[in-house]
């Protein structure tokens, strides 16, 4: 049997930090009233990190890049193929991939984006793991990177306090011992209005609207009826109980979501991986920079069966469950 298996894990948030307070306290100079305390209640988030303006998906990609590679004992050369997931490209194109294969001198690699939105990290993994249990690549680089500042209308509260950025990187390595267990993914184009940013580049101009609109609620309730189902469906194809994996990587978008999912699972809540009030919502990047602050600090280790979840617009969503 042929396992895809993550064989380093690294990561990578700009230097800035802002707490939910100086967050209320710009805010509050243009009239947009928030605070610390509702976003924490409703949110679970305490700070995000922020890149500056001209900071590319590209560039947090590479750093976390070199630390997976550095992780795994790989060097560029060895990979056979490097997705990233995103929605805040760099460019239409060349894809953001292609931009961390040539930083890298990845020059044996193929490369290529996928857009998923916060689902994209998971998505970008079970293509990963069908390439190599396919049998013709041995080496992958899958890696969630996100300036989601950028899409953010900052007049906006019902949306601006809740995302972050950042860059989590995955080395993912064909395995005959462990690995990857059992996938699902699964979209419903209908939700396509709860959670967007509609606009596009056309004749030279931005048409549409190019900031995040959501129906908060909307997703709210979706996500934790998508999470459980695709939790139970991977347990299921597994022969495990969801309460048997030892951590659970879900999404990170808001800690009642988390809560509620892990409750209607039977899933312990000290199982679950929480990075959310330090780094907010990172669409693609949360799942991989949480893996890699678990890994890092020595909660997850070889053997630990670890079910990771994403979920976003689209809509779309998907599990991973894995032996570490
Ligand atoms: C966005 C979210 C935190 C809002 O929480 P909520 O409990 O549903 O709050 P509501 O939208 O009902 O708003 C409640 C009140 O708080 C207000 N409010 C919204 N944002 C606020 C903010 N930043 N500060 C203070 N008040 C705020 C609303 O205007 C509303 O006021 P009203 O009752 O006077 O109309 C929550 O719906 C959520 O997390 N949804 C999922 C979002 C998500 O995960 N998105 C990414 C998926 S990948």
């Amino acid at each position: 049997m042929r396992y895809a298996r993550i064989s380093g894990t690294g990561s990578f948030l700009p230097e800035r930090i802002v707490s939910n307070s100086e967050l209320a306290l710009e805010l509050s100079t243009r009239n947009i009233l928030t605070s610390d305390r509702w976003i924490v209640e409703r949110t679970g988030i305490h700070q995000r990190h922020l890149a500056k303006s001209n900071v590319t998906s590209s560039q947090l990609a590479i750093e976390a890049a070199k630390l997976a590679l550095n992780k795994a004992h790989l060097e560029p050369l060895d990979l056979d193929l490097i997705i990233v997931a995103t929605s805040t490209p760099d460019h239409v194109f060349p894809s953001t991939a292609c931009l961390v294969q040539t930083a890298l001198g990845a020059t044996k690699s193929a490369a290529f984006d996928i857009q998923a939105a916060c689902s994209g990290f998971i998505y970008a993994l079970i293509i990963a793991e069908n390439f190599i249990c396919a049998g013709n690549m041995q080496n992958l680089l899958v890696i969630g990177s996100e300036v989601f500042s950028k899409l953010i209308d900052w007049n906006d509260r019902n949306t601006c306090v809740l995302f972050g950025d950042g860059a989590g990187a995955t080395v993912v390595t064909a395995s005959l011992t462990s690995g990857i267990i059992s996938t699902h993914m699964m979209s419903d184009g209908n939700l396509t209005d709860i959670l967007s940013v509609k606009g596009n580049i056309a004749n030279g101009k931005i048409i549409g609207d190019p900031f995040l609109r959501m129906d908060g609620q909307s997703v709210f309730k979706k996500a934790i009826l998508a999470l459980e189902d695709s939790a139970r469906l991977v347990c299921d194809r597994a022969n495990i109980n969801p309460n048997d994996i030892d951590w659970f990587i879900p999404h990170q978008a808001n800690i009642r979501i988390l809560h509620l999912v892990a409750q209607r699972l039977g899933i312990s809540m000290k199982k679950i991986v929480i990075t959310l009030d330090k780094h907010a919502n990172t669409s693609a990047a949360s799942i991989p920079l949480a893996l890699d602050k678990a890994c890092n600090d020595n909660r997850i280790k070889p053997g630990d069966l670890v079910l990771m979840q994403g979920v976003g617009a689209g809509f779309t969503w998907g599990s991973v469950l894995m032996r570490i």
